[in-house]
């Protein structure tokens, strides 16, 4: 049996966010991995430029599009799965912790048409849970950690790992997220770790690494181990725990949180329009006290 999926990215340079299609080669039948619907803030415009290369390129090779999957609740762009799912017609999928991220987010965002159950998404994965495609099967792992219900999607030897890692150069993903977790984000790469070293891994992300001049978003189980940054062989969880959660009060918000998980926690879906026929993103004021 074939075990060596076909993969090809599409990198969305706005965002830094990579989106994948992966398929058998035999069958022909494919998976989208973490699409982009473009979003403008500024102006509040929502475009589908990105989703309908993915579209044109999918038609291109001849494809039949048969999963819809996210790794997580993105929190710095907008998921196209809705839009590509209208296109296509195939399921979208999630890790199968999704509810409590929408639970987070309904009580932040005082929005009550989320349902805090996932029931948004078509399926949700549980851990080992495996998809068929074509001929290859998709194996879902939960690697929660950057958010509580964060899965990597293990196809062949291909393993798709969302915001687990990034490259050996840039290292690991922030936890500093409602519900994420330092300690759980080092023991789900542990378990990604302990696959074979010549996985191949994909990441969703990149930004250049300083000294880097590239994108580059493909290394394996065993370059990540030998030579990440944050996480390689011999990297405790104490250490991990230490510099992660140190250097998470550093970081700033990312420019597309609130549209993103807002439109994320609905599986790609914008808000309902309201009276007036219009759509609106929220933005929950912090107000001093005097
Ligand atoms: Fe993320």
């Amino acid at each position: 049996m074939n075990t060596v999926p076909e993969v090809v990215a599409h990198f969305d340079e706005a965002t830094h966010t990579v989106s994948y299609i992966v398929w058998d080669k035999a069958s022909q039948r494919a998976a989208i991995i973490d699409s982009v619907l473009d979003f403008e803030q500024a102006s509040g415009q929502v475009s589908t430029k990105s989703a309908d290369a993915l579209l044109s390129d999918i038609a291109a090779r001849g494809l039949t599009v048969d999963w819809i999957l996210d790794t997580h609740v993105h929190a710095d762009h907008l998921s196209a799965a809705a839009y590509l799912k209208g296109k296509l017609g195939a399921p979208i999928c999630i890790g199968a912790n999704v509810g409590k991220v929408q639970g987070t987010f309904r009580t932040v965002f005082n929005i009550d048409d989320v349902s805090g159950k996932g029931t948004e998404f078509d399926c949700l994965l549980a851990d080992g849970e495996k998809l068929p495609l074509g001929n290859l099967r998709i194996e879902t792992l939960h690697t929660p950690g950057h958010t509580p219900a964060c899965a990597s999607y293990l196809i062949g030897d291909a393993l798709f790992v969302g915001d687990t890692l990034f490259m050996p150069d840039y290292g690991t993903a922030r936890c500093d997220f409602p519900g994420g977790d330092a300690r759980t984000l080092y023991r789900s790469i542990q378990r990604l770790f302990a696959l074979p070293a010549s996985t191949r891994m994909f990441l969703c992300h990149d930004y250049k690494a300083p000294g880097r001049d590239k994108f580059v978003w493909e290394t394996t189980v065993g370059e990540q181990r030998a030579k990440n940054l944050h996480i390689h062989d011999g990297i405790g969880e104490e250490e991990f725990v230490k510099m992660r959660t140190e250097r998470d009060t550093k970081l700033s918000t990312p420019a597309l949180l609130l549209p993103s998980v807002q439109v994320n926690v609905r599986a790609g879906q914008l808000p309902p329009p309201e009276s007036n026929g219009t759509r609106y993103l929220k933005v929950p004021l912090t107000v001093p006290r005097h």
